[in-house]
């Protein structure tokens, strides 16, 4: 399609480009292509969310995209529409960025998607290369390239191109501007290379088919949720052993071949995409015939990971009916307001339903949560609590002063799911705090304990010294 790559250049290096879908991805993908010299416009269907971007604002938070779409706006490189006509005017380039929910198998709902395409192909009135940026299993991007064939106009043609996005919420704009790589999955060559140099230049860019490209954000997301999981797995070994996790997993991080991200215990991984595409991993294994069984094993701890904060507080409270329960943050991490498939939010409806009082704080995000659990404020929240849950590991909680807490709470229980408070200042402060692979005290563990033994040619020794056969 070489003569579409002409028609679509501006004057400087910039091209016109759609995006659609204004979410965390379509909003930062578009303010980032408009900050690089490209002019974009972004479609957006939810009434509510397209007139704050007309009006000047943004609807979702991230650090820096009010200011990226502000400049865009200002320099007249971006702006915001319910018209896909309108979009496509001049442009060659179109980047899907819609959602794809999970549905009670694990596989994606690709309904967003396909109407998105849809009606890209029936506005379309010239060549029109489509990039899908939403996470899809593989196969998507060539069922697409027929749905765009069957309702393109005549004389039309559609390619579908794949490049994943791996920005992580909070951090987008400064994921998309500098990425640990760009992945480009086309079939043809000229196509690659067009959406590929769209990107900023520097990073790695990996280009290759479709299925690849497809498969790659699935893998990386769910080789992430594995690394989350089997910190915890050693986080609940550790406190079984009681012993602290964080040496434990530094050492194993500082290995160049292991890496430290992601090895950080806590209440499970959550948001919209850990969760929802390690299903659709392992969904497309049992759609391909394969094993998924690393990942099946991710999910099955990431769910007694989430679960076991009510469960642990239950045992340290000695019951949780009539006790009041603080819970500070309700975002899926740090830095964000997205509440989808939070770990705080579970812990929420865990502790409710356990008929514990709850008063939930987050500063940023606004989740449905059951009658009468939202707080204002963090001294609100702990203001008589029993016990205190702290859910995200913001500033906020970390910079918390354990005196002035333990003055406003009722109880001396602290819940620490992320790891973020300093135990020997809340200590001194005569609190008692847990958390997940924090060397918990024994009394957490008055069942479960058992000696430590070990065997050397056939003679057992117990940890205390004892000789045993
Ligand atoms: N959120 C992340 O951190 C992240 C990171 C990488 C990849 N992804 C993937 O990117 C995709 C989008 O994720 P998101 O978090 O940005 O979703 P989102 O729900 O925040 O945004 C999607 C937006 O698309 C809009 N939309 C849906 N259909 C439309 C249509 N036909 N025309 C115009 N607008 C339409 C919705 O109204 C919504 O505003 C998903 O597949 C997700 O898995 C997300």
């Amino acid at each position: 399609m070489p003569g579409v790559v002409e028609t679509s250049r501006l004057a400087g290096d910039g091209r016109r480009l759609c995006v659609v879908g204004a979410g965390y991805v379509g909003l930062t993908a578009a303010a980032c292509f408009a900050h690089l010299g490209h002019d974009v416009t972004c479609v957006e269907c939810d009434a509510d969310r397209l007139a704050v971007l007309q009006s000047g604002g943004i609807p979702i938070h991230e650090p820096g995209l009010a200011e990226l779409v502000a400049a865009g706006r200002a320099a007249g490189r971006l702006r915001f529409t319910e018209d896909v006509g309108s979009a496509l005017v001049g442009a060659a380039v179109a980047f899907l960025c819609v959602g794809t929910p999970p549905q009670p198998t694990g596989e994606p709902d690709l309904s967003f998607l396909a109407d998105a395409a849809r009606s890209l192909a029936r506005t379309a009135s010239s060549d029109l290369v489509v990039v899908v940026k939403s996470t899809v299993p593989p196969g998507s991007c060539e069922a697409l390239e027929l749905i765009c064939a069957e309702e393109a106009g005549p004389g039309v043609h559609i390619k579908v191109a794949s490049s994943p996005e791996f920005l992580r919420e909070s951090r987008a704009v400064e994921d998309f501007l500098s990425p640990d790589r760009v992945v480009v999955g086309a079939e043809d060559p000229d196509v690659a290379r067009l959406v590929a140099d769209l990107y900023p230049a520097g990073p790695r860019v990996v280009l290759c088919d479709r299925r690849g490209a497809e498969l790659a954000k699935y893998a990386a997301n769910t080789f992430l949720a594995i690394k989350i999981s089997f910190a915890n797995e050693v986080a609940q070994l550790c406190d079984a052993l009681g012993t602290e996790a964080g040496p434990v997993l530094a050492s194993v991080g500082a290995d160049h071949r292991v890496g430290p991200e992601f090895l950080r215990p806590g209440p499970g991984y959550g948001g919209s995409c850990l969760p929802k595409d390690v299903a659709g991993f392992i969904a497309l294994g049992e759609v391909a015939g394969t094993r998924t069984t690393l990942a099946a094993a991710a999910e099955a701890q990431n769910t007694h990971a989430r679960r076991s904060v009510a469960h642990r507080l239950e045992l340290v409270l000695g019951g949780l009916p009539g006790r009041r329960v603080g819970v500070l943050g309700l975002a899926f991490k740090e830095g964000t307001d997205d509440t989808r498939d939070s770990p705080g939010v579970q812990i929420v409806h865990d502790l409710v339903a356990a008929g514990a009082e709850v008063a939930a704080y987050d500063p940023l995000a606004t989740p449905d949560l059951p009658p009468g659990t939202r707080s204002p404020s963090v001294a609100d929240t702990v203001a008589g609590a029993d016990a205190v849950v702290v859910a995200v590991a913001s500033e906020e909680y970390r910079s918390l002063d354990p005196a002035s807490t333990a003055t406003q709470m009722a109880g001396r229980v602290v819940f620490d799911a992320v790891g973020v408070l300093d135990l020997d200042r809340w200590a001194a402060a005569g609190l008692s705090v847990y958390g997940v692979g924090r060397g918990v005290p024994l009394a957490f563990y008055p069942v479960v304990w058992t000696p430590l033994r070990w065997t050397t040619a056939g003679r057992t020794v117990a940890a205390a010294g004892a000789a045993d056969k």
